[in-house]
């Protein structure tokens, strides 16, 4: 919901944006950012990241990944990195992308750079269930795209692959869907509730 135009007189924070203050802040973020510049916010966020850092395919334009930068904010992970195509339907991101680290890696490989464990987030032969299994605290999950899932280059460096166990008849869910359950899950384990 909208807020403002501030009432006058306004406090005296660089922070504000002086523009919000004298329009009204209609942006979709937190009470305690109203008004903040956006490089304000991006830089409070960038005090408490949290050390999880989220990798999808995108060789097919997958339409779930701006829900997984979405889902990423409001984790306050560490980045999202695309992998495969630089362009990327942002729809789902509802603008997110502003305050979040985005990085683009042509190759799955590229992601090794990191020096992080990788875990695949996928429903494989062989994956095992996310119920259960301790994740590390420095990591990346890594998600695959509607259709193929994990592409073989990308399940060549994951160190383990995870599945999110079903119990109906689709074979799979979405991975904007899957990747909210995996980073719920890993902040279950290291976020410690803040
Ligand atoms: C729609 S799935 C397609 C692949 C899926 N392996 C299949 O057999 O149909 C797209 C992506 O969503 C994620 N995903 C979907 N369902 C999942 C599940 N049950 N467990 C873990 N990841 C899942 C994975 O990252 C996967 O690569």
């Amino acid at each position: 919901m909208p807020v403002g135009p501030h009432p006058l007189p306004w406090p005296d924070d660089p922070r504000l944006d002086p523009h919000l203050l004298a329009e009204g802040d209609g942006r979709n973020v937190e009470d305690r950012f109203r008004y903040w510049r956006r490089e304000a916010i991006v830089a409070e966020l960038d005090t408490t990241r949290h050390p999880l850092h989220v990798a999808i395919e995108n060789f097919q334009h997958d339409f779930n990944i701006g829900s997984v930068v979405r889902t990423a904010n409001a984790f306050n992970v560490a980045a999202v990195h695309i992998v495969g195509r630089r362009r990327w339907n942002r729809r789902g991101a509802m603008v997110t992308d502003r305050y979040q680290h985005v990085e683009h890696h042509p190759e799955p490989a590229d992601l090794l750079t990191l020096g992080l464990p990788i875990l695949g987030i996928d429903n494989i032969g062989g994956s095992v269930p996310l119920e259960g299994a301790r994740m590390p605290r420095e990591c990346v999950l890594l998600f695959g795209q509607e259709g193929p899932g994990l592409s073989a280059e990308s399940l060549a460096i994951c160190q383990q692959v995870l599945h999110i166990t079903q119990y109906g008849s689709t074979r799979s869910i979405n991975a904007g869907a899957a990747a909210a359950i995996a980073m719920w899950a890993w902040a279950l384990q290291h976020a410690g509730g803040s």
